[in-house]
């Protein structure tokens, strides 16, 4: 059992001093007991600066969706890396992978390279005002694109409890301003947006299935009612698939739902943990990059990570990939329902293939409403007890599996949870809303 980490606590310590809070991005801020420093990984397993080795689930914040140090990926990049770091010009792994993109995702003619999921949504919504010629877009509640200005809306309450306010200090709000916010699962909240000239709506952006909010998948019908309307009003469909793409099929949440987008977004898993973005989809909308939308990045299209884009896809495109996933899923899902139903303890387990999401102090979560209503202080408890167990998992809930992570990965994974869980109640009870009367809403 681990109980401390000394070697990491003192190397945040110093990197307090150069690093505003120590990290590289806000979010790992808030990693439990404190953000931790790794030494290196392996297929499943990441190994800490103490020496402690730990089983995956965090994966990079998504991308690692081959484990780590995948032999086929390390080797094309390896073999990349002595021609140089960047041309700024064209080479021919810019369209090989695009081919594999193309060929992978149902109904995409084009791709568009870009270096993050942020910057990726931001390009897409100029496309779609460029193709409309209209100026906002529909963003629905507890969705996430990106934290740039443009989209960090409606995505966290605020102190206050109101979606309807900018989402960061520093945020101008005159953002809120190009925003409709919709409701996830609710076909009329677009439609009265959309069916109103006035609202000036260019594009309709989704996360296909709720990942950030609760891993809520949509309802029977929903994607392609979105479709319909926004074929009826003439609205830019966008997938923001930064999580679902190539990770919930080879084709992502598109060809799972066969559902099809006018775009896509796609990141993280698209290079298995190099940095790049693109956004794929129709002709007619990305060549307009080369009639006047101005879509620019020094990075763009870097040879070092499309030649990881180019081994990624190849990986995932081995027979078995996708159906091992769902298995690996549903056995992680079924042994932690197993396990919050054998102590008694409230709690629901959302899964959609290899992306399972644990909602403490409720029977079930359809909605983001009711994702909110989560007992995170409960669960705060579990990802250290998982952690001093040799489970490495995100704030939140929400975990990843990888092609590396074995059934005996998973099993093992269930045990630790179990242990988890029991220690957990001992210390701090049953999540709050355990006390079934503080009903969820929504
Ligand atoms: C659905 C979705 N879109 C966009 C983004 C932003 O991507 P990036 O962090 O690469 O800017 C994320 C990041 O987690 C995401 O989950």
């Amino acid at each position: 059992m681990i109980d401390s980490w000394p070697t990491s606590a003192r190397l945040w310590d110093r990197a307090k001093a150069s690093l505003p809070g120590g990290v590289s991005t806000g979010m790992r801020a808030s990693m439990l007991p404190h953000p931790l420093f790794f030494r290196s990984g392996q297929g499943p397993s990441l190994t800490d600066v103490d020496g402690h080795t730990y089983l995956d689930y965090v994966l990079g914040w998504g991308p690692v969706i081959l484990g780590h140090g995948h032999p086929a990926l390390t080797d094309a990049v390896a073999r990349r890396l002595p021609h140089g770091a960047t041309f700024g010009a064209g080479h021919e792994l810019e369209y090989l992978a695009a081919e594999a993109v193309i060929e992978a995702i149902p109904g995409v003619d084009r791709v568009l390279w870009s270096n993050t999921g942020s910057e990726a949504d931001q390009i897409a919504l100029r496309l779609a005002r460029a193709a409309t010629g209209r100026h906002r877009f529909v963003k629905m509640t507890g969705h996430y694109h990106g934290w740039s200005d443009t989209f960090l809306l409606g995505y966290r309450p605020d102190a206050n409890g109101r979606l309807d306010q900018p989402g960061t200090k520093g945020q101008h709000k005159s953002a809120l301003a190009d925003v409709a916010l919709a409701t996830w699962g609710d076909l009329d909240s677009v439609a009265s947006i959309l069916r109103d000239p006035a609202q000036d709506i260019a594009a309709l952006f989704v996360e296909p299935v709720l990942c950030n909010s609760g891993v809520i998948a949509p309802p029977d019908g929903y994607l392609a009612g979105l479709r319909a309307l926004c074929d009826e009003t003439g609205t830019v469909l966008v997938f923001d698939e930064v999580i679902t793409g190539f990770r919930l099929a080879r084709g992502g949440a598109t060809e799972r739902y066969g559902v099809l987008p006018d775009l896509v977004v796609l990141a993280k898993a698209l290079a298995g943990g190099y940095p790049v973005a693109a956004v794929a989809g129709r002709a007619s909308i990305l060549d307009q990059t080369t009639q006047g939308v101005v879509h620019a990045g020094t990075y763009n299209g870097n040879p070092v990570v499309l030649a990881a884009v180019q081994a990624t896809i190849e990986t995932l495109s081995a027979p078995g990939v996708y159906p091992a996933f769902e298995d690996a899923g549903r056995r992680l899902a079924d042994g932690m329902r197993t396990t919050l139903d054998k102590h008694g303890v409230v709690g629901a387990v959302n899964q959609v293939g290899p992306v399972v999401q644990v909602l403490p102090g409720m029977d079930r979560c359809d909605t983001f409403t009711q994702f909110l209503a989560g007992d995170q202080q409960w669960y705060d408890a579990v990802i250290v007890e998982l952690l001093r167990r040799g489970v490495f998992v995100l704030p939140g809930g929400r975990w990843y599996l990888s092609t590396a992570h074995t059934l005996a990965d998973v099993d093992t994974t269930v045990s630790a949870f179990d242990e988890a869980v029991a220690a957990t109640v001992l210390t701090q009870g049953q999540p709050r809303s355990a006390m079934r009367d503080e009903s969820v809403v929504g």
